[in-house]
């Protein structure tokens, strides 16, 4: 089977949201996977982890990202998680978070790679969607085991793998490893979807040949800055560069992000979620300082939109 995952948006929870996946989409990116959704909470009906599933035409394909440890749990919820609409299931092991690994989640799975496979597994019996594993290098620098949790996940039926190239104790500091990423992508039989730094068209077409992965995967470089999944989808597809949006286009194209935030979440929630983008899209523009203030206390949609107009007039 040929999977979309050329080009996908990182999971970021708390940012990557249907506005969000929406617009990359939009921009060229091939996948999207949601931010990441706890099985547990799916499985108790918690109303605030439904919200997280909810999902509109102009996002797929799209991956469900889950976190969990019990393989039951899995068996017995996946197919609720699909009930919203989604193209495939990811299973993270990749969350450094304090709170996830000390519930045994995220990154904890590392640790033991048959659990992995367990999962997987129960994962795979349960629903007829291909189902993908998000990974990072492994808990530390002596205990690299990104290829033996990879080869566990294909051997349960895995499809994909994403390998972000750090550790678990490496949290997002450091170098990113990717001749790591490219010994995984040897060990496998199924696509590996590369992550980690890549911030650039030319960083993108470095890591593809670098690891020889099936495809990339970008995350905290498009904060603020979408257009860059443009860039790099026009430089793998057709090797042009096209010019990165000016400060003009960067505001109006934050005026349509925040109102499709609005829109999907209301103005109240969405407002409050859509301040961090805001301060995101105008970083590094002249004379925002003053404009920064303004925007992490706005209230409204108009209100926001008038703060980016006299930001634009006085630059
Ligand atoms: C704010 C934030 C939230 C994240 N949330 C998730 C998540 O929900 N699921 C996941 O698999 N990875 C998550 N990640 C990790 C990213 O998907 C990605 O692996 C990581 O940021 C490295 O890629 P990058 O250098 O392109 O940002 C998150 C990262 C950030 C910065």
């Amino acid at each position: 089977m040929n999977l979309p995952v050329k080009l996908c948006l990182a999971p970021m929870a708390g940012v990557t949201d249907r506005a969000y996946r929406e617009l990359a989409m939009e921009y060229g990116a091939t996948m999207c996977t949601t931010e990441m959704i706890s099985i547990k909470g799916l499985y108790y009906n918690d109303k605030k982890t439904a919200t997280l599933l909810e999902n509109g035409q102009g996002e797929h394909p799209l991956a469900i990202q889950l976190f969990g440890h019990e393989p039951e749990i899995f068996r017995e919820t996946v197919k609720k998680a699909l009930m919203f609409g989604g193209d495939f299931i990811d299973i993270n092991c990749g969350c450094p978070a304090k709170k996830i690994i000390s519930n045994s989640d995220g990154s904890a799975l590392m640790k033991t790679p048959k659990l992995i496979g367990k999962i997987v597994k129960s994962v795979v019996q349960s629903c007829n969607v291909p189902v993908g594993v998000k990974m990072r290098l492994g808990w530390d620098e002596d205990s690299i085991n990104a290829m033996q949790c990879a080869i566990e996940a294909e051997q349960n039926g895995a499809s994909y793998i994403t390998v972000h190239g750090r550790t678990t104790r490496q949290n997002y500091t450091g170098q990113c490893n990717y001749d790591e990423i490219a010994k995984v992508v040897k060990s496998v039989g199924i696509p590996v979807v590369a992550n980690g730094d890549i911030k650039t068209p030319h960083d993108a077409k470095r890591v593809i040949e670098e690891t020889g992965c099936a495809g990339i995967m970008v995350g905290r470089a498009t904060l603020g800055n979408l257009h860059l999944i443009k860039e790099i989808s026009q430089f793998l597809e057709n090797g042009i560069e096209i010019p990165k949006q000016d400060d003009i286009e960067k505001l109006l194209l934050a005026k349509r992000h925040i109102g499709l935030i609005v829109k999907y979440k209301g103005e109240q929630n969405g407002i409050k979620e859509a301040r961090k983008h805001a301060l995101w899209y105008v970083k590094g523009m002249p004379k925002n300082v003053k404009y920064k203030d303004m925007l992490v206390k706005c209230k409204t949609y108009n209100e926001m939109c008038e703060i980016f107009d006299e930001l634009k007039q006085n630059m």
